[in-house]
């Protein structure tokens, strides 16, 4: 049956990188997964990878700020197995801004996809949660929400908006069985931080300080499949007395300074 046999899951942005191995690994633990992606040929090479391993699979092309085609994915996603156990919100993207010259369209844009959407996806499927008596909302965070790097002042407003929201979320659901956690990745090798297509831990200045000097105690860049095991946990019945957490998953980052 696997870790989350019988599970239905909607994860948001599976189309790459860390979306994309939540859901193989969802998949793998025995979940059917509905995929919520905005690129349509990210969306369906994920579909057919995920399928040809045996899943089941249902995938919508659909931008996660468009709540219209949101809610058309929620229904269909309940038309398709009668539940939603789990919400994966992952779907983000940062845009390199500065107070000097990034633009409010710019701050609105970000704050919209990668905070409002989290609080917009939960509240479409918190309805029929409440209505089963259970459900797990998993909010994918990062540590910029807390330790920062320079140029994504709205990507990491919006992540420390996550992680306060998913506090305020677990308080207001928990009386209906529904836990919501995040989880705050690291660095991270995925194409959203591939340099010329390749990942950034080959670039000389991250051997350096991150690996030699080791800034990451780990010594390396993670993987997506690093993140995609502490969201299985999560949506997993050994999460059971955990609401409300962020689980770091940095290999040590910011346990140094
Ligand atoms: N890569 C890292 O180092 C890192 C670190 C910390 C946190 N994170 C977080 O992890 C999550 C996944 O990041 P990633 O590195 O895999 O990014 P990625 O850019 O490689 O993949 C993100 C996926 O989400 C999709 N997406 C983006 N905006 C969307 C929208 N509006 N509607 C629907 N789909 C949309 C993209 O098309 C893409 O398939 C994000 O929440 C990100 O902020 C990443």
């Amino acid at each position: 049956m696997g870790l989350l046999g019988g599970k239905i899951a909607i994860v948001t942005g599976a189309g790459q990188g860390l979306g994309l191995a939540i859901a193989r690994e969802f998949a793998a633990e025995g979940a059917a997964v509905a995929l919520l992606e905005r690129n349509a040929d990210t969306l369906e090479a994920a579909r057919d990878d995920i399928e040809a391993a045996g899943a089941a699979v249902l995938a919508r092309q659909l931008d996660v700020s468009d709540y219209a085609a949101y809610a058309d994915a929620v229904a269909a996603t309940l038309a398709w197995r009668g539940k939603i156990d789990v919400l994966v919100n992952n779907a983000a993207f940062s845009i390199q801004d500065s107070i000097f010259d990034s633009t409010l369209e710019d701050w609105r844009r970000v704050i919209t996809v990668d905070l409002e959407a989290v609080y917009m996806g939960a509240k479409l499927v918190v309805p029929h949660m409440v209505a089963q008596g259970s459900g797990r909302i998993i909010n994918i965070a990062s540590i910029q929400a807390f330790a920062m790097t320079p140029g994504l002042g709205a990507y990491n407003a919006a992540k420390g908006g996550v992680v306060a929201w998913t506090k305020s979320a677990a308080i207001d659901l928990g009386e209906n069985g529904i836990l919501v956690n995040a989880v705050a990745p690291g660095f991270m090798a995925t194409p959203a931080t591939f340099v010329d297509g390749r990942p950034q831990s080959e670039q000389p200045w991250f051997q350096d300080f991150y690996v030699e000097r080791g800034k990451v105690p780990l010594r390396r860049e993670g993987l997506p499949e690093d993140v995609s095991g502490a969201v299985v946990f999560l949506a997993s019945d050994y999460c059971r007395y955990m609401t409300g957490q962020l689980l770091v998953v940095d290999g040590g980052v910011t346990c140094t300074f």
